[in-house]
């Protein structure tokens, strides 16, 4: 074969590398639901390993094994590194970040409420509430993009309008809720990351902090929208009625079945997609699909259309690129919708978002969101 070609093995194997290189970047292209920070990451990691091997001796081997392994480290492992523990949240308000097992899944997450709602055993000094009693304050729990940016910046961290921040770090080597596509299925552990998350809420934080779980709200950020479009809404709403999830730069049609308690909580739940005009092209395609799919559970639920469009709204006039609701980056885009959760979200808010105007824009004839050329 490689003879009628004319192709040495060598030259082969050239080929091959090229093809598989090829198949990479467009992975990343179509997969990449965000990260800013992959580029910084390799880049680090092989200086560090060039380092390394130019330095002689065995010290200059562990280094360069060492610091060269920046270059192998996956996400997850670097975010490892990151320590965790008790901490001040920019509000003045106790952070506890530590990590479960739920169902054989690493679970970290963060949750930031005021030192006294913190139960006796979760180590917070001043924790005083009874584990698994419920307290009056609500959650905010926020799903990250793909690489695990919103994690560790936690935007809705602290208490704001009665919820205390919580944040959850996905159980995946890269930091993708839901994992890497598989046999063309798209987050394939969806399901088992959305039951994580389900559990996290109703069996582990009721032992650390003292919650309304009446009162518990989602916020995902481009990946983890997709999940939560994709997956958890459809398995778990039905745990939490007349809840509320801002759809931040990222959704997807439904992959699952909705289950009938969830196809029944439809009827109560607020959804407010967030995009923008330059959104990755993958998602022009997604968000509109999603909006259409959760506009029908609506109506399957017995809403009428203005009914609807009084829970169900979109937004994609931010003339920037993915996440910039800001018109600037990543970053602040991320932040400003978060500030903003309460106006968005909660009920009598007033949809108006500082710099990009009222966002409340019902989904019923507003299915079609128009967007620019938009990026890879
Ligand atoms: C819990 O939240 C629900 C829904 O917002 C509310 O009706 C109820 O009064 C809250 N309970 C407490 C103890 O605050």
């Amino acid at each position: 074969m490689a003879k009628l070609i004319g192709l040495t093995p060598s030259g082969l194997l050239v080929l091959l590398t090229l093809w598989l290189s090829l198949c990479a970047a467009q992975q990343n292209n179509n997969n990449n639901n965000n990260n800013n920070n992959n580029r910084g990451g390799n880049r680090g990691g092989n200086r560090g390993g060039n380092r390394g091997g130019n330095q002689g001796g065995n010290r200059g081997g562990n280094q360069g094994g060492n610091r060269g392994g920046g270059n192998r480290q996956t996400p997850q492992q670097k975010a490892a590194q990151k320590p965790g523990g008790i901490s001040t949240a920019k509000d003045g308000s106790t952070m506890l970040d530590q990590t479960v097992q739920i169902n054989g899944l690493e679970i970290r997450y963060r949750v930031s409420a005021p030192a006294e709602q913190f139960t006796a055993a979760s180590g917070v000094q001043g924790g005083s509430a009874a584990a698994n009693t419920p307290g009056n304050m609500g959650m905010n729990v926020l799903l990250h993009g793909d690489g695990g940016q919103s994690f560790f910046d936690f935007p809705n961290q602290g208490v704001n309008a009665n919820l205390m921040g919580v944040a959850v770090l996905a159980p995946d080597r890269n930091l993708k809720w839901g994992g890497a596509d598989r046999n063309g299925q798209q987050r394939p552990d969806g399901v088992a990351h959305s039951q994580a998350v389900a559990d996290l809420v109703k069996q582990e934080l009721p032992k650390v902090v003292s919650f309304n779980q009446s009162d518990v709200f989602f916020t995902g950020v481009s990946g983890g929208s997709l999940t939560l479009a994709g997956f958890f809404m459809l398995a778990h709403m039905g745990d939490f009625p007349n809840s509320g999830v801002l759809l931040n730069c990222g959704a997807m049609a439904p992959q699952v079945d909705f289950t009938p308690q969830a196809a029944a909580a439809m009827a109560g739940t607020r959804i407010h997609f967030q995009s923008t005009t330059g959104e990755l092209q993958s998602l022009q395609k997604s968000i509109p699909q999603s909006v259409r799919a959760y506009e029908k559970a609506a109506s399957n639920a017995g809403l009428n259309n203005q009914q609807i469009n009084a829970l169900q709204t979109v937004d994609n006039s931010p003339n920037g690129g993915h996440c910039a609701f800001d018109g600037r980056d990543f970053v602040s885009g991320v932040q400003l919708m978060a500030s903003n959760f309460e106006n968005v979200v909660l009920p009598g808010g007033s949809g108006e978002v500082n710099g990009i105007g009222n966002v409340k824009n019902g989904v019923v004839g507003n299915e079609r969101l128009q967007f620019s050329a938009g990026r890879n």
